[in-house]
């Protein structure tokens, strides 16, 4: 697989269990995808670059490093991006938050865009693009294309669980976009549906349906 890291991690396998679970309710599935992108989170900025600088301990000088280079943003995808954000926020409290608002037509499948609202200093910054679905790939990369039209050169996308055709497509169109998925399920259903995913995200979170 191209620049795709699937979640290997003990803990995240546990929660995926609890979000699958059509007979969990709103509020714990809520939490859930809260918990899950926070480790994410941790398992995707593994990389970020750091610098050294001194620290005075009571005891002495201590050797440390701190984070360097660009800051960051967080832009969910709405709706259900929306479940990631605070995960996120949890582990880095400075980064800003814009939005995109997409919604997929029922039909084509296609995304519609009503709303994009992103930090003022965004090309200044590293992206992290959340939406806990990775379906046909149309809205991630709608989204992405929308991002790197004012000027950001760093994209990182996180999803929770991803179709083998969203990777492929997100690949396909945003090759330099680093793509991060708690788990890669089996295939889309013919209304494309991820099999087995784990439902409706947005109604899910929301308790819409
Ligand atoms: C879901 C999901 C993604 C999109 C994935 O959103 O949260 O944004 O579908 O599908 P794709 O990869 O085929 O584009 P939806 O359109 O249902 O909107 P919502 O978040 O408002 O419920
Ligand atoms: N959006 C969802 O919320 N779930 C899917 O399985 C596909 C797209």
């Amino acid at each position: 697989m191209g620049n795709t890291t699937v979640m290997d991690h003990p803990l995240i396998k546990h929660k995926l269990a609890i979000l699958r679970d059509k007979n969990t309710g709103t509020k714990a599935f809520r939490e859930t995808i809260s918990e899950i992108a926070m480790l994410m989170c941790y398992e995707a900025t593994r990389n970020l670059p750091t610098e050294h600088v001194s620290v005075e301990t009571p005891m002495g000088t201590a050797d440390c490093e701190v984070l360097s280079g660009k800051k960051l943003a967080i832009v969910p995808i709405l709706r259900a991006g929306l479940g990631m954000v605070d995960g996120l926020l949890a582990l880095l409290p400075s980064a800003k938050v814009g939005h995109i608002g997409l919604y997929r037509n029922e039909e084509t499948l296609e995304p519609v865009e009503y709303y994009c609202k992103l930090p003022k200093d965004v090309a200044e910054r590293d992206v992290i693009v959340v939406d806990p679905m990775l379906a046909t790939g149309g809205s991630a990369v709608d989204a992405i294309t929308q991002i790197k039209k004012r000027g950001v050169s760093h994209i990182r996308f996180m999803c929770i669980i991803a179709a083998p055709e969203g990777i492929e497509r997100l690949e396909r169109e945003h090759p330099d976009v680093d793509i991060y998925c708690g788990a890669r399920d089996e295939r889309l259903n013919e209304i494309g549906y991820i099999v087995p995913g784990l439902g409706d995200a947005g109604d899910r979170i929301f308790g819409t349906k």
